[in-house]
């Protein structure tokens, strides 16, 4: 369905835990205990309503994000019963691939298309450094295996000052080798996120052409998600950029938010949305909430403020969240 600014939504990114398994640097602070307890989440079922009734408003496309999704026990079979919902046309995961390996075979049965992995870094230590808990090598196994099983495959970028900016060229590598795409996302103010420094992607993009000359633009589709590609001559995968700051891409958005504890929310930069959760445990008819769901498409803010003074600012950090 259309929301007041004429923009189709068509894209509900499903977050289904704040918990994590890693704990990234600027997402989280290293000690966080402060997780949702299980009866504060939406159980599957609810999950379930919701898809259900969002596909009949012309939702199509559902991502699963976290937090670390893969940490949710049945997250598999939750994602086989949203894939068979009528109306649902793809399914995607974001997750920092971890846990990813030995689940890809069953997660391509039950219906999933691709998986966007979050990777911050090529060198070991300094992975380990950034997320504080983490190993490579389980990421690089994992990103090997979904190649060879044909599931799509993204990976985040987010590049922080004095951090990673020396591994660019690395990234960008990996897209003549293997068919992933890369995608370098700008650090947004949210949350801890405050404390470092982003780099913008026109900084990127400039040690990309300090680099090479021989790339073309991919021309982007109004519906391909706030990404911008290039790619190299010859290579097999995309060089993307979310350029959430320098480029606001809000005009195209299509998409709405499901925070684990069963909150929809209208924009990523924003608290405004709708409290599902107490809804559904009241008893809510689902006509009711096919309602309020519309009512709450419909009234998408039209752009974030990230870079602006605003009220209702969304206090919450990137886990809460889903990204
Ligand atoms: P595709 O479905 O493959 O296009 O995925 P995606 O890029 O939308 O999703 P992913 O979960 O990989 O997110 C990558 C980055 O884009 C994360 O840092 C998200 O926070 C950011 N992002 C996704 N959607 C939005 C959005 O609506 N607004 C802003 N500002 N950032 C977003
Ligand atoms: N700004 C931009 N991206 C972020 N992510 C986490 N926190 C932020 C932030 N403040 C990214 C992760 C992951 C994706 C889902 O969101 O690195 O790649
Ligand atoms: Fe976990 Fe993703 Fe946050 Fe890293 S960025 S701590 S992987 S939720």
């Amino acid at each position: 369905m259309k929301d007041k600014f004429g923009r189709e939504i068509d894209y509900l990114r499903v977050s289904v835990t704040d918990n994590c398994n890693l704990r990234c640097v600027y997402c989280m602070k290293e000690k966080e205990n402060n997780f949702l307890k299980n009866d504060e989440k939406l159980t599957d079922d609810e999950i379930y309503k919701i898809v259900k009734e969002s596909a009949k408003l012309g939702i199509k496309k559902i991502r699963i994000t976290g937090g670390e999704p893969l940490v949710r026990a049945g997250i598999v079979n939750l994602i086989g019963r949203i894939n068979n919902i009528p109306g649902i046309e793809e399914i995607y995961l974001t997750t920092n691939g971890i846990l990813l390996a030995d689940k890809l075979e069953e997660l391509k049965l039950n219906g999933l298309k691709g998986v966007n992995i979050s990777l911050d870094s090529l060198k070991e230590e300094r992975f380990s450094k950034l997320t504080r808990l983490g190993k490579l090598e389980n990421v690089l196994v994992a990103i090997d295996k979904a190649i060879e099983l044909g599931i799509k495959v993204k990976l985040n970028t987010v590049i922080v000052n004095d951090v990673n900016k020396d591994e660019i060229i690395d990234f960008v590598n990996l897209t003549k080798e293997k068919p992933i795409d890369i995608r370098f996302i700008e650090l947004m103010p949210i949350g801890i996120a405050i404390n470092y420094k982003g780099v913008t992607n026109e900084e990127v993009l400039k040690v990309i052409e300090d680099n090479y000359t021989d790339y073309e633009k991919v021309v982007r589709s109004k519906s391909g998600g706030p990404a911008t590609y290039i790619k190299l001559k010859g290579a097999k995968g995309k060089v993307g950029f979310i350029s959430a700051l320098s480029n606001c891409f809000c005009e195209d958005c299509n998409r709405i938010r499901l925070t684990p504890e069963g909150f929809l929310k209208q924009c990523l930069h924003f608290d405004y949305g709708v409290d599902l959760k107490s809804k559904l445990r009241k008893g809510i008819s689902d006509e009711n909430l096919r309602e309020i769901i519309q009512e709450n498409i419909y009234d998408k803010p039209e752009k974030h403020l990230f870079l602006e003074k605003s009220e209702h600012k969304e206090l919450k950090f990137m886990n809460q969240i889903g990204g």
